[in-house]
């Protein structure tokens, strides 16, 4: 992936998953019909579904696709039958896909999912901004906000501002820095957007998926003197400057001096 280019819809694992979903189903209706017509046995929901589970779970294993999808996808049309059998009320899963869907957004395409950093992060990046001197500073992919409101509280001559895909995390983020009064803000969208050049440092807590083309952007924008920070995630493409372990046995905060 080059500069700001988002993967292209059809290449997005999720959606890779559901198109072998859906071949796996015409192969398993096929044995079926050839079961009935050969063998002159009907094959009932929960064996069906583990006929079409254990083929899903074959191609994905023949497609090499990352190995999580091999049992994701054996396991994946028996829940459905199994939580079919609960006759549960359709209003709950909208319910459910709605509030699933405000809260990751296309992580399906992105590869980034939320979840938090805490607090010996925040203040292990803290340490290393650069103190004599304000500065302004972004979470890309900001998540419920808790880096930028900590880093605003921490120091109040700098400008910290989060950015966040997600409208439900990024509302969240919104209201905490409202109620709370704090000097941090937040944007909802896309990071890849942004001019990087606007920024003394960047602190980053994204995915593997994610880092090739963070470094690129970072790269070709950041201003010579300025940081790009990441917890956990490595960059392959270039050595870091910093490796630091903010909490004794959690991830690794790699930085890169620019
Ligand atoms: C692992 S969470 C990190 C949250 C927060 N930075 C922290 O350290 O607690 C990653 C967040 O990045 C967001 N995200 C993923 N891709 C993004 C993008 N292209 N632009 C903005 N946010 C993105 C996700 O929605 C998710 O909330």
């Amino acid at each position: 992936m080059t500069l700001g280019q988002r993967r292209s819809l059809l290449q997005a694992p999720a959606i890779q998953a559901l198109i072998v979903l859906c071949l796996a189903l015409i192969l398993a209706l096929l044995a079926e019909e050839a079961i009935e017509h050969f063998l002159g046995v009907a094959v009932s929901p929960v064996p069906f579904s583990f006929l079409h589970g254990a083929l899903a779970a074959a191609i994905a294993y023949i497609r090499r696709m990352a190995s999580w999808w091999v049992p994701i996808l054996f396991f994946f049309p028996p829940a459905v039958v199994s939580v079919n059998a609960l006759h549960l009320p359709p209003a709950i899963f909208l319910v459910v896909f709605l509030f699933l869907l405000l809260l990751f957004w296309s992580t399906f395409r992105s590869q980034v999912p939320f979840y938090p950093s805490g607090r010996p992060v925040w203040d292990a990046v803290a340490r290393l901004l650069p103190a004599d001197k304000p500065l302004r500073v972004i979470d890309i992919g900001s998540g419920l906000g808790g880096a930028v409101l900590h880093l605003s509280r921490l120091r109040p001559d700098s400008r910290f501002v989060g950015i966040e895909l997600a409208p439900l995390p990024w509302l969240i983020s919104q209201a905490r820095a409202r109620i709370g009064g704090s000097r941090g803000s937040f944007k909802r969208g896309d990071y890849a957007l942004l001019d990087f050049a606007d920024f003394d440092a960047i602190f980053a807590y994204l995915s593997p998926a994610a880092m090739s083309a963070l470094w690129q952007k970072a790269r070709a924008e950041m201003r010579p003197g300025t940081l790009l920070l990441s917890y956990e995630f490595i960059i392959n493409e270039a050595a870091p400057d910093i490796v630091i372990h903010p909490q004794e046995k959690g991830p690794v905060l790699y930085g890169w001096r620019m």
